[in-house]
């Protein structure tokens, strides 16, 4: 069985899996890797140092699958925001013709991104969000609920609620994002009114994922209460795994007086970076989500997609269909 819906037609796509925007992760090797398996890779733009090495890694992830595959650019407030503009044209000057889009105010590259025929995908974590999104003219909306790795907002509505309540208002094709990891969850979000999935947790514990076996280990070994939610006083609440440094973050933000200043030495990017890369799980922090605890192998992409499709298959054609007879 193959599962086929607006969102596999307009991306052209064999089935409806996504793998997520990820910091450090989202490299050529794992995005072709997921396009070449039948879904939709994406490349992190800012994980790449300048946008001139972007274009390289878009011309090296085309080297290496002729499948469709995209670039998610991902817009936070920052002291020394990244040369977003540049990021962009270089995106649309290698002529990509899909991009993921994260975070505030994305206005002004959804509208320079549609303008150049891009299907843009937002991701955003509350139905207002996204009904905005729609207004701006975005293709596809991401819809990513409290369960997620990474920024899940402020609202803290579990993808249970999150993904019907925006169901029942966005018109256009919407996948559902946070905590997906195996075909029960394509089948939920299916049957919650999304058109597909996205992840990103469970793609990092995959034999092609660019990271340390130790990192992917740690996935394996975290349950679903192996995350911790810090930044949350700061009103910019990110969830990460749970390791040594996220838990003192976790302490030092919970003292009143507390800022981001008292934590900055131990969430710096390169520190998650250097986690990542040498499997020392104590360098910094590591971004994971709740659906740790359904990640129980290593698998190739190729074997974990091809496996989520024939349960998702199975539990439509057996499971609920002797269920509703
Ligand atoms: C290691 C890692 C890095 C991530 N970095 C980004 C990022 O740079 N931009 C972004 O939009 N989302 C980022 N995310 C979030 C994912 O794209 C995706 O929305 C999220 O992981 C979905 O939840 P899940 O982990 O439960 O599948 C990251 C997630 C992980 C696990």
């Amino acid at each position: 069985m193959t599962i086929k819906t607006r969102f596999t037609e307009l991306m052209g796509i064999e089935h409806p899996i996504v793998q997520g925007g990820m910091m450090w992760v989202g490299r050529a090797e794992l995005a072709a890797a997921v396009s070449n398996a039948g879904g939709l890779g994406l490349l992190t733009a800012l994980t790449q140092p300048t946008p001139d090495e972007l274009r390289r890694e878009i011309d090296r992830c085309r080297a290496m699958t002729d499948k469709p595959f995209g670039v998610n650019l991902t817009i936070l407030p920052s002291v020394n925001p990244p040369p977003y503009a540049q990021y962009r044209r270089a995106i649309i000057e290698s002529g990509m013709t899909i991009v993921e889009t994260a975070g505030h105010k994305p206005q002004e590259h959804v509208e320079d991104f549609k303008s150049h025929g891009i299907k843009v995908l937002h991701k955003c974590t509350s139905v207002r969000h996204a009904l905005s999104a729609e207004r701006m003219g975005v293709d596809v909306i991401s819809i990513d609920g409290f369960e997620c790795a990474g920024h899940p907002g402020e609202d803290d509505i579990p993808g249970l609620v999150l993904i019907p309540a925006a169901a029942d208002k966005v018109k256009i094709p919407m996948i559902a994002s946070g905590g997906f990891g195996d075909g029960r969850g394509l089948v939920a979000a299916l049957a919650l009114g999304a058109e597909g999935i996205n992840m990103g947790t469970r793609f990092c514990a995959t034999v092609e994922a660019p990271i340390h076996q130790k990192a992917k280990q740690l996935l394996l070994d975290n349950d679903e209460r192996g995350t911790r939610l810090i930044f949350r006083n700061l009103h910019n609440t990110a969830r990460v795994g749970a390791n040594s440094v996220s838990q003192k973050v976790v302490e030092i933000l919970s003292h009143p007086e507390s800022k981001f200043e008292d934590v900055a030495h131990l969430v710096r990017g390169a520190q998650g970076r250097m986690l990542l890369e040498t499997g020392d799980l104590d360098a910094g922090l590591i971004w994971a989500g709740q659906v740790q605890g359904l990640i129980h192998d290593i698998p190739t992409v190729a074997a974990l997609i091809a496996r989520i499709i024939s349960d998702a298959s199975d539990i439509i054609a057996e499971r609920l269909t002797s269920m509703a007879a």
